[in-house]
């Protein structure tokens, strides 16, 4: 029988070398597949601004957009530890509010931890919500909230001076107390130094193998969208299959196929006969 997953054990599996496995869900049945698959950790990415909502980066999103869909997947959840992302200015504005704000994943949509983006700016805010007894996992290199901040959707920490500034984040956001850390779009040998200096387990997207873990938006590594980031690897092609059946649909409900004896249910009496009594009344 498989067992919820902890922050202790994603801990020990770290210490003992064995890969951790995180994906994104944003609701109910989505999280059952995943969860029966044995995915450790299952994240509640800010990511549902573009996968499922329609806009055009993860700014928009709010608190309530964040509670209803954790909400949902914790519906689907069996066994996998479950991390709410909070999305921007949930954070930022003073840490009274994120408190506040990273309490609601647990006590509103029953997460067992929170994700923030940032390194040193938000070590304190870390620091905080760990101490009010909300775990913490951290996101350093491209940020997408501030994105726009970056220079764009780019690899981050190529230089001496950003591979150093991120270095000093990942460092500081172990020592506020974060059970772990993203590490998204940076090169592979810098996730692998990060990765080697913390004691805390990394969780790559777009940094390489040397992470402790892998994470991806399961939307895309389903082939649900035709574009995709490079460093995404589409284990499924989904988007064609599922048009091909709607189209198949479409053509039986147009040429009266469909529904067939099959997929109909039958009277145990003959309609007409009903019919006909209900007239002689
Ligand atoms: O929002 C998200 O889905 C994320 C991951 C892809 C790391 O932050």
């Amino acid at each position: 029988m498989k067992k919820k997953r902890t922050i202790k054990d994603i801990t020990r599996m770290k210490e003992v070398g064995e890969k951790i496995t995180m994906l994104t869900a944003y609701d109910a049945s989505f999280a059952r597949l995943l969860d029966s698959a044995g995915v450790d950790v299952l994240l509640v990415g800010d990511s549902l601004g573009m996968v499922l909502l329609g806009y055009e980066s993860t700014v928009p999103v709010t608190m309530d957009e964040m509670i209803h869909h954790a909400g949902a997947v914790k519906r689907g959840t069996e066994n996998a530890l479950l991390v709410g992302d909070m999305p921007f200015m949930s954070y930022q504005v003073s840490i009274v509010e994120a408190v506040r704000n990273g309490g609601r994943f647990l006590k509103e949509a029953g997460c067992d931890a929170v994700k923030l983006e940032g390194g040193i700016e938000v070590s304190e805010t870390v620091q905080a919500l760990v101490r009010a007894g909300i775990s913490v996992m951290g996101h350093i290199g491209l940020t997408p909230q501030t994105a726009g901040q970056l220079g764009g959707y780019r690899v981050q920490g190529k230089d001496a001076e950003s591979a150093r500034k991120l270095l000093a984040d990942a460092r500081a956001l172990e020592k506020a107390g974060a059970f772990g850390v993203v590490l998204e779009c940076i090169p592979d040998s810098l996730a692998g130094l990060i990765t080697e200096s913390l004691t805390i387990p990394t969780i790559g997207i777009g940094a390489g193998v040397n992470c402790d873990g892998q994470v991806l938006v399961t939307h895309d590594l389903l082939g649900m969208f035709d574009v995709v980031p490079s460093f995404v690897k589409k284990y499924a092609n989904l988007a064609p299959q599922m048009k091909e059946a709607v189209a198949l649909f479409m053509e039986e409900v147009r040429s009266g196929q469909y529904p067939d004896d099959e997929h109909s249910f039958s009277m145990k009496v003959d309609a007409q006969t009903l019919l006909a009594e209900k007239d002689d009344t």
